[in-house]
């Protein structure tokens, strides 16, 4: 059996987020084993991390770079009373609670980059994929929230082609983190930031977003398929839509790539 170096911080009560943690030392992806455990009944708070993931998923069908030794990677099986089209916001929950935890770790450097992504520094570090599974009648059976952090990758470590726009903790700050701490940081906040979305929706976590928000004033770019928007941004409004202002107009934005001008300069 192998030593599961997560085991320490399961969470006594029943239920909270990371209560449970099943830990493997490669998957192809935490994704996979999740919705296997979904399907098999796993509780609300079940948590799956993998050391290394062969073929880890990223949002609009891109791969995330799944060394092993260095990062956290995990998927969170969440069961809320939610529509099935309101299962995208969690996402943006998660990437609060992930700001909240690297905020620990990296004070003053953290920011959110709509839709998902953690920056440090203008460059990211964590982002979060939310597959809803859906029963036969289209309701919601549950959610697999995905979160991957870079922690102690070197720069040496990061591919080529991530170079330009990926880092790490240890990158920005010199420091490695402990990665059982950084994964108890995230549960709990998560949890806290979870009940909040629970009792009051979406609208409770939204002033907390925005005040980490990268773009908020800002002149982006944000291209989906074909579309294309140029524009200042306003802000998320209460469903997590990102608000534009173009020169056509104002704008609502529910997917897409997000250029910042003059980010990676
Ligand atoms: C993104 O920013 O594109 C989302 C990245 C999500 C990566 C995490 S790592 C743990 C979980 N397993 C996966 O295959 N993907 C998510």
């Amino acid at each position: 059996m192998v030593d599961n170096p997560y085991h320490a911080i399961e969470r006594p009560r029943p239920g909270a987020i990371g209560w449970r943690i099943h830990y493997y030392q490669e998957l192809s992806s935490t994704q996979d084993a999740a919705a296997r455990l979904a399907a098999s009944g796993a509780e609300h708070g079940t948590a799956v991390i993998a050391e290394t993931q062969s073929a880890g998923r990223g949002r609009m069908g891109r791969r995330w770079h799944s060394p092993p030794g260095a990062n956290l990677y995990t998927t969170i099986i969440l069961r809320p009373k939610i529509a099935l089209a309101e299962a995208g916001q969690l996402s943006l929950v998660a990437g609060v609670a992930a700001a909240e935890a690297i905020e620990s770790v990296a004070p003053g450097m953290v920011a959110l980059k709509w839709p998902n992504d953690v920056w440090l520094n203008r460059k990211k570090t964590a982002g979060m994929i939310a597959e809803a599974v859906s029963n036969s009648d289209q309701t919601l059976a549950c959610v697999l929230l995905g979160i991957g952090l870079n922690l102690n990758l070197a720069a040496d470590e990061l591919p080529d082609e991530l170079r330009a726009h990926a880092t790490s903790v240890l990158i920005e700050t010199g420091r490695r983190c402990d990665r059982p701490a950084l994964a108890a940081a995230l549960f709990s906040a998560l949890n806290n930031r979870y009940m909040e979305f629970e009792a009051r929706g979406f609208e409770a976590i939204r002033p907390v977003w925005e005040s980490y928000s990268a773009l908020t004033g800002r002149t982006v770019t944000v291209v989906n398929g074909d579309a294309r928007e140029t524009g200042v941004v306003r802000g998320i409004d209460s469903s997590g839509a990102l608000m534009l202002d173009t020169a056509g107009g104002p704008r609502r934005i529910l997917a897409g790539d997000v250029t910042l001008e003059g980010a990676y300069d």
